[in-house]
């Protein structure tokens, strides 16, 4: 394979995978979509950036391993468990008040982050009173999600962050174990919506009195992570809660139009 890829070529293939497919990639953060590209060239034994070029515009299955090989969709059961303590401790006794809880996990991957919240508001006895929609523009994201099936082997990991998140009880009560997997308890699965939304070219959908939006927007440039923070924007309510977790950050131009809530774990208040 033909390392040197030329942003010109990149450029191209992603103009035309969004002329042919609406999956817009163009603005993704260079370096790392060049490392996929490539992953991606020795994943479907193209030998040129040309030759997966057609590949994935003759062939939608290529497409589909473009998209899968594309997408980084690492994610764990209360990832980074202090952003979760904080929703439970601070924000939900106030989502509390609504007469009805609307959540968007946003960029959810395989679920883990969707099932955190669910898991957070059942131990409230709130999840009755909730619609969670979780989305993403992984189709083997979203179905992994909807299975809410994880390898038993992670159910230590799960647990330990549950504990540090300040779980009130086990993590356990929540899942199955079925043969060699973790399969997340019915109740909250019935409670989460997994459907296809990009941040890149969808619009705003619904009101939300609060949105998680964490490790994704790292993989976008500045103007589509300003796109994409303006379609969550436009998704809360007047006083909702945007999360982004401690990786991220918001840029300048909309800090304007939040107010910080937890500093650390990049909670913010819409208005
Ligand atoms: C690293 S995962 C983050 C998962 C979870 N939020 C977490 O923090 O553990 C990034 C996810 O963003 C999704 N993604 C990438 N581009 C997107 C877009 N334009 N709109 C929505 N989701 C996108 C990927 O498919 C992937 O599942």
């Amino acid at each position: 394979v033909n390392v040197l890829l030329l942003e010109q070529d990149l450029t191209t293939l992603f103009e035309e995978v969004y002329l042919r497919y609406h999956y817009d990639f163009r603005a993704y953060a260079r370096a790392s979509l060049r490392r996929r590209v490539h992953a991606a060239m020795v994943r479907s034994g193209a030998r040129s950036l040309a030759d997966l070029r057609a590949q994935v515009l003759a062939s939608e299955d290529a497409f589909s391993l473009l998209v899968d090989t594309l997408t980084v969709r690492v994610s764990d059961m209360f990832r980074d468990p202090e952003y979760f303590a904080v929703f439970r401790t601070r924000i939900l006794p106030r989502l509390s008040t609504y007469p009805s809880i609307r959540l968007w996990i946003a960029g959810c991957s395989s679920g883990e982050e969707a099932y955190s919240f669910a898991v957070i508001l059942a131990e409230a006895q709130l999840l009755q009173r909730c619609q969670i929609y979780a989305t993403d523009i992984s189709p083997a994201a979203l179905e992994q999600a909807r299975e809410g099936s994880y390898p038993l082997a992670r159910s230590a990991a799960f647990d330990e962050n549950y504990k540090k998140s300040e779980g009130l009880s086990t993590l356990r009560q929540h899942y199955s174990v079925v043969g060699q997997s973790v399969v997340m308890d019915p109740s909250l699965r019935r409670k989460i919506l997994f459907s296809d939304h990009s941040l890149a070219t969808d619009h705003a959908f619904g009101e939300f009195q609060a949105a998680s939006c964490r490790n994704v927007l790292i993989y976008f440039q500045r103007p589509l992570q300003v796109r994409a923070l303006t379609v969550l924007e436009q998704s809360l309510v007047h006083r909702g809660y945007l999360g982004l977790g401690s990786r991220e950050l918001l840029p300048m131009e909309l800090q304007p139009r939040f107010t910080e809530f937890s500093r650390t774990e990049r909670w913010y208040r819409y208005g």
